[in-house]
């Protein structure tokens, strides 16, 4: 593949991991002065770690949908969609109020059992809640075959069989996936240990923060536009505005000091690649997740619609006063080279390097504290344990051929057709098998599987005509871990070693443009 800046780092596009010691770590030398961004609506909290109980109990929750209006932007109301919750029976703690539009955040524990009474108090349309990212049966799933009718619940009880670390939540009725998140529809969740779990060396409490990045495009009069081309139907909608954790322009006070910062894309189809305004790297801890073995450093990050990855920051060597900016740049491509599917008009070049410059999506601004430099723990999870080689048809992976045509985007020339499965999407609990998607799309597909995470094992060309896009942004494609959303670029093959169960029945895998998911990018797994 094409040049990369010269940074130290492990590539791992196979299966050599874990030996390898992450590089030396100074705490953050660079310097950039700038003045600070003003924050859309007064001070806005983040949505950090609480003091949760020591004692882990079972956690019984109300959690409805409703519509709301919420300030995106200074000076205007939007009318939104948002997700509220209330706790009865179980730590309090638990549910911590969302900012803007965005749902609670749902503070749950490794092991904990958790019973959900879901009420669709929405005007109108249909909805269910997807706990992106957990392992869970089908039917505590939030798949579209279960979504309810306005006035209707649903009724959740699953047991927290993930560890500890970063996801979300958000709907999942076919069709509507993509406007209810827009409207507003998504909150942060986050597992945290279960008792019997080490806590992890990561910082904790007031210094583990979370962005939820996103995107809309707000009118005068504040509503919220969705979907006004068919461009933006075809290509998925791309608001105008950057709006982290609910708001445009947002920024958080932080002391001189080590931070995990949690970053969730929640996206309705923008793929970003972030950087730091001082140049400094990107020190990756967790994707979608999942520890990584070790710390990871990247010069820029790429993050798909979805998916989550947590850095480990350290503020220590800035001076009082001083800002530092969250960046990024959005990475889409429609491939020249691939010559078909748009139709006339529509197609450019993937085939040139990106700018990567980007805007400010979030702005940290440095508060009079002491310098306490932080330590990275050398070691921070288990090496991933799924193998290529343990893969039932490993040699022969199945092919999942991504296509665009008629004005819509296909899988194996398929779609959503409700709760069915075909062979090649049959499977058997208790095995790792070889998947490949082929990407003869002209553009990038985030695809992603409900159930377990997966392993990335290998990455390469069909067709090479956006290989000067993908140069640039690989060097900040993590994937030395587990993952439950992978980007396959226009011309790309990605093999991924998927393990599934221990749950039998049907899952979801899914293009997460949502637009592309909502027009029909989305199919079922059977796990037998
Ligand atoms: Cu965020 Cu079907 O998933
Ligand atoms: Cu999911
Ligand atoms: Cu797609």
């Amino acid at each position: 593949m094409s040049s990369r800046p010269p940074i130290s780092r492990r590539r791992l596009l196979g299966w050599g991991v874990g030996a390898c010691a992450a590089v030396a770590l100074p705490g953050c030398t660079g310097r950039q002065s700038a003045t600070p961004s003003a924050s859309a609506s007064g001070t806005p909290q983040t949505p950090s770690a609480v003091e949760l109980e020591p004692q882990v109990r079972d956690l019984t929750l109300r959690l409805w949908a409703e519509a709301s209006d919420a300030q995106i932007v200074p000076g205007t109301t939007s009318p939104v969609y948002r997700y509220q919750a209330e706790v009865l029976d179980g730590d309090p703690a638990s549910v911590q109020p969302g900012t803007s539009y965005l749902g609670p955040t749902l503070h749950l524990r490794s092991g904990q059992r958790v019973r959900v009474n879901f009420e669709n108090r929405l005007p109108e349309g249909e909805t269910i809640v997807h706990w992106h990212g957990l392992l869970v049966p089908q039917e505590q799933d939030g798949q579209p075959g279960d979504a309810i009718a306005a006035g209707s619940s649903y009724d959740y009880d699953f047991v927290v069989e993930n560890g500890e670390g970063t996801y979300w939540y958000h709907p999942h009725p076919h069709m509507h996936t993509g406007e209810q998140v827009y409207r507003g529809m998504a909150g942060l969740l986050i597992v945290h240990p279960g008792t019997a779990d080490a806590a992890g060396a990561l910082p904790t409490g007031a210094n583990d923060l979370a962005l939820v990045l996103q995107d809309r495009t707000v009118a005068s009069d504040g509503s919220l536009s969705y979907l006004t081309s068919m461009r933006d139907q075809m290509m998925g909608f791309v608001g105008d505005t950057l709006v982290t954790n609910g708001v445009a322009g947002y920024a958080v006070s932080v002391r001189r000091e080590a931070y995990r910062v949690r970053l969730l894309s929640g996206t309705n189809s923008r793929t970003q690649y972030l950087t730091w305004s001082t140049g400094d790297p990107m020190r990756v801890v967790a994707t979608d997740g999942r520890a990584l073995p070790q710390m990871v450093e990247v010069p820029g990050l790429l993050l798909t619609p979805a998916q989550r990855t947590d850095l480990w920051v350290d503020f220590s060597g800035f001076d009082v006063g001083e800002t530092v900016q969250l960046r990024t740049a959005n990475t889409f491509v429609e491939s020249g080279g691939m010559g078909r599917g748009m139709g006339a008009g529509m197609g450019s070049a993937g085939d040139a390097a990106l700018d990567l410059s980007g805007e400010v999506a979030a702005t940290f601004q440095i508060a009079d504290s002491p310098s306490a430099p932080g330590s990275i723990p050398e070691s921070l999870g288990p090496a991933p344990s799924v193998l290529a080689e343990d893969a039932v048809n490993s040699g022969s992976p199945k092919q999942f051929v991504l296509s665009t045509a008629r004005m819509t985007h296909w899988i194996n020339g398929t779609q959503w057709e409700g709760r069915v499965a075909s062979e090649v999407e049959t499977v058997r609990a208790g095995t790792v098998e070889l998947w490949e998607f082929v990407n003869q799309s002209p553009m990038a597909h985030p695809m992603h599987l409900h159930g377990q995470a997966f392993r990335v094992v290998s990455r390469s060309w069909d067709s090479t005509a956006a290989e000067a896009s993908w140069a640039s942004i690989e060097p900040g494609v993590v994937e030395e871990g587990m993952r439950d959303t992978i980007i396959v670029w226009p011309g790309q093959r990605v093999q991924i070693a998927v393990p599934f169960g221990p749950h039998l029945g049907y899952f979801l895998y899914h293009c997460h443009i949502l637009e592309h998911e909502d027009a029909g990018m989305m199919r079922n797994f059977l796990v037998t």
